[in-house]
């Protein structure tokens, strides 16, 4: 199995891990089937992520698509950020291997259900935004 020079130096030095105290929001997703846990807390004003943590249990896929993912959506709006994806995370890393693809899925749903928390917390769920989380549960079961 190859991984990527940005896979490797992702993993080796992972960017915003930790916790945030007095986070604004935070989420936790499971891997049915590897049993790792991700779990990502927000700092948010006016609708723009300012600062990112995450914490996980999981493989070394898993903590580099973590860091990116917190990369991508630091300073973006909760909006933006919702758009995040694994796809365009693991394009990010250069690619991942074909079977280390579920991995990244942890941290697209951790960051999704972190910004569900606050859209939640804050009274600005949606129906356009409801429709982008309904992937979540779904998700977090299948990979
Ligand atoms: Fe579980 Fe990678 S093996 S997230």
């Amino acid at each position: 199995m190859q991984y990527s020079d940005k896979v490797m130096d992702h993993f080796m030095h992972p960017r915003n891990v930790g916790e945030i105290e007095n986070a604004d929001a935070s989420g936790t997703v499971g891997n049915a089937k590897c049993g790792d846990i991700m779990k990502v807390d927000l700092k948010i004003e006016d609708n723009v992520i300012v600062d990112i943590k995450f914490k996980t249990f999981g493989c070394g896929s898993a903590i580099a698509t973590s860091s990116m993912a917190t990369e991508m959506v630091m300073g973006k709006t909760v909006d933006e950020a919702l758009k995040l994806t694994n796809k365009a995370v693991a394009e990010a890393l250069d690619g991942l291997p074909a079977i280390k693809m579920h991995c990244s899925m942890l941290a697209e749903q951790a960051v999704k259900s972190s910004l569900k928390n606050y859209f939640e917390k804050t009274g600005q769920m949606t129906p356009e935004r409801e429709e982008m989380f309904k992937s979540l549960d779904e998700d977090a079961h299948d990979h």
